[in-house]
């Protein structure tokens, strides 16, 4: 599909289903200063640096997404933040007139630095990975993670004036489960939102998901037992319903990736720190953009060719099963980007 675009024809990004993607959701690294057991092994491999995405390349796909017609990036990771040259990926996005909305997913440990930058850089919504406020807790679900370090980054972000921040929670029984009333409290006392996502079977963990896993229809009935909540219809394209507790300014998000009822107004890509482009988190269709940037360093038609032809076999939905015995797909999200 073309669109006219300052005169000349531009291909659009729409697929075979007639969905339009202007959202992509751009990994940085696979590195990460946590090991959340849901997320990570413990002795988790990295890539080597040669076989990532370079800071010119990540720019440069971005900025060729967004003559595509993209109008949101988020960086994920890994955790984004820990990335030497991060900042400046940041502040050259951010200068894009095209770009509707840059964002970021972290786990908020570098935030107490990176925040500042951040702002400078444009970033008006955050997100941020949250599973536990108990020290002990949250140092067994991160596996290394400072819970102290990650609440002042979270407080230090709120005063400097984020317009939303937003909380990401992977509730896993017998773990953190217990706490769902006290990370919605926290939320409302903070005017966050919260987003309870359900554990997905991405690579391979310690622990047997089936035992772990919380279903978002579980979350929705504790939640009703105990605030008064409205169903919104606001929606970001993806697999999110949102709620809204009443008299308050946060909306609470149940992220449930295994109903497949959302698929059909699937609006995103997400590209891998190694320039994968996947089309959808739960199947491992994917083409190598890498190869297709370093063979071709002054020449965008090839990479674009190559987005659009990928873009014809975008899946229609996922196949999660989280009690199948092997993971559905053996990537890891740190890999993928979340
Ligand atoms: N299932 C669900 N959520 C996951 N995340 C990482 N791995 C998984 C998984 N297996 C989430 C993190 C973070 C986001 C990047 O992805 O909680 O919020
Ligand atoms: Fe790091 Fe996020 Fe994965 Fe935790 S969930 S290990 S913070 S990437």
């Amino acid at each position: 599909m073309f669109i006219k675009n300052n005169g000349s024809m531009t291909p659009q990004l729409i697929d075979q289903f007639n969905r339009k993607i202007d959202y992509i959701r751009l990994s940085v690294t696979d590195r990460c200063d946590f090991r959340c057991i849901y997320c990570m092994s413990e002795k988790m491999e990295f890539m080597p640096r040669k076989d990532l995405l370079t800071l010119e390349e990540l720019q440069r796909l971005a900025e060729v997404f967004i003559r595509l017609g993209v109008k949101k990036i988020r960086i994920t990771g890994g955790e984004p933040l820990v990335r030497k040259d991060i900042d400046q990926l940041f502040l050259n996005l951010g200068k894009n007139p095209q770009l509707k909305e840059l964002t970021l997913t972290t786990n908020a440990s570098q935030l107490k630095k990176k925040a500042p930058m951040l702002i400078a850089a444009g970033v008006k919504r955050i997100n941020i990975s949250l599973d536990s406020l108990n020290a002990i807790n949250f140092k067994k679900m991160t596996r290394i993670g400072e819970l102290n370090a990650v609440l002042e980054g979270i407080h230090f972000a709120r005063q400097l004036g984020f317009q939303k921040i937003k909380l990401n929670c992977v509730l896993m029984r017998g773990i953190n489960d217990h706490e769902i009333y006290d990370l919605v409290n926290y939320a409302l006392d903070h005017y966050f939102d919260i987003s309870f996502i359900e554990e997905m079977p991405l690579g391979n963990v310690a622990h047997e998901r089936t035992h772990t896993f919380v279903s978002n229809d579980e979350v929705l009935e504790k939640l009703k037992s105990h605030y008064t909540l409205n169903s919104t219809t606001l929606s970001t394209g993806g697999p999110a319903k949102y709620w809204h507790v009443e008299d308050s300014q946060t909306n609470i998000g149940l992220i449930s990736p295994h109903s497949h009822n959302f698929c059909e107004s699937c609006n995103r890509v997400r590209i891998s720190c190694k320039g994968e482009l996947y089309l959808c988190l739960g199947q491992e269709d994917k083409i190598e953009l890498l190869p297709l940037l370093r063979n071709h360093p002054y020449d965008d038609e090839p990479l674009i060719k190559g987005i659009l032809d990928a873009l014809k076999n975008k899946p229609k939905s996922h196949e999660f099963e989280i009690h199948k015995k092997s993971p559905a797909v053996i990537r890891f999200m740190s890999h993928t980007g979340g």
